[in-house]
């Protein structure tokens, strides 16, 4: 009986699965219940009874046999399906090239202004964009009703109609960071405050309903308008080289005296037009006031420009709107 035993563990063993069909087959021939395990098992009936025991053993084991050959035929064609080439790849071709982003020239500018003012000894700060109207305007010297609130229109949300609580508003610049930089430390600052602000402006090639700022502000003991006018014209030579042609004029902000705005060249010398790219001062006494630094013993200087402006100049982009598009042609010249 056990020559039986021994030509299905033999055939079994040297049956070959290399497709599915061959599996199919394997199956059908062998565990299905007309198949040859099957069919040794329905003839232990007719076994001498003392040969019965090992007969049962030895079918049992050839049935596991075929079983394991099975499922591992099943994994490993499972397998190669997935990982299989066609025919027609033709593995000889180099890999295709991975396309690598590069970071968005606002980005490019940002890091660049920082690293100046990194150098120049100035920490980073950030502040919230929906911010409230004491923030953004009163504590800066804009007081209610002030017609000077007009230079910024933006984004407002009543809150309530209790006349103590304050609106909310979408940044206009990212001067209300000065004022919690100060009320939440102590004198000497010396920050700049990169950030996300919102106008409620036309859209032109040269202004946008969003854009970002670089505040910076350096308030101490003894700082001058000197310093503030070195620290500026440091700060374009560093961007844009030593011959950059500036001009410094004077201007008007509630929460500086004296205020200025300093210009850069666009373009050639006959058809360029000075472009700003950022306004500044000496903190206004009222503005120390308001967050609890004393006027009579600190001084300070305060600065925030706009990063559009200075990409722009940067890379010679004569459209803002370029910079929202998100056109890969476009970004993908700041490699
Ligand atoms: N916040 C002003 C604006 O958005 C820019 C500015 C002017 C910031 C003078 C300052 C400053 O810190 O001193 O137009």
């Amino acid at each position: 009986m056990s020559e039986l035993t021994d030509k299905l563990k033999k055939d079994i063993e040297s049956f070959k699965i290399n497709s599915r069909e061959e599996l199919e087959h394997f199956r059908l021939t062998y565990l299905s219940k007309k198949g040859r395990v099957s069919s040794l098992l329905g003839k232990i009936g007719s076994i001498a009874a003392e040969e019965r025991k090992l007969f049962g053993q030895k079918v049992n084991a050839v049935k596991k046999l075929a079983h394991d050959k099975l499922e591992e035929a099943e994994q490993r064609l499972h397998k190669s399906q997935k990982t299989s080439r066609k025919a027609t790849d033709d593995i000889s071709l180099p890999a295709s090239s991975l396309s690598l982003g590069v970071a968005h020239p606002l980005s490019q500018t940002l890091t660049r202004i920082k690293d100046v003012f990194y150098r120049l000894g100035f920490s980073i700060a950030d502040g919230p964009e929906v911010e409230d109207d004491f923030h953004n305007f009163t504590a800066l010297n804009f007081p209610p009703e002030h017609p000077a609130r007009d230079m910024q229109d933006t984004f407002f949300i009543k809150k309530s109609d209790d006349p103590n609580t304050d609106d909310l508003v979408l940044r206009t610049h990212t001067s209300p960071v000065q004022i919690r930089l100060m009320k939440n430390g102590t004198p000497p600052f010396r920050s700049i405050m990169p950030g996300r602000v919102y106008r409620n402006e036309s859209i032109t090639a040269k202004s946008y309903c969003l854009f970002h700022q670089v505040e910076g502000l350096y308030v101490d003991k003894n700082v001058s308008l000197a310093e503030l006018k070195d620290t500026l014209i440091m700060f374009v030579e560093m961007i844009y080289g030593e011959g950059v042609r500036y001009r410094i004029r004077p201007s008007f902000f509630p929460f500086t005296e004296p205020s200025l705005e300093m210009d850069i060249w666009w373009g050639d010398d006959e058809t360029g037009k000075w472009l700003e790219i950022l306004g500044a001062g000496m903190v206004h006494p009222n503005v120390l006031q308001s967050v609890g630094v004393d006027p009579e013993e600190y001084r300070g200087f305060a600065f925030g420009m706009g990063v559009e402006r200075i990409a722009m100049l940067f890379y010679g982009i004569d459209d803002i709107r370029l910079l929202y598009d998100n056109d890969l042609r476009f970004l993908q010249q700041f490699q």
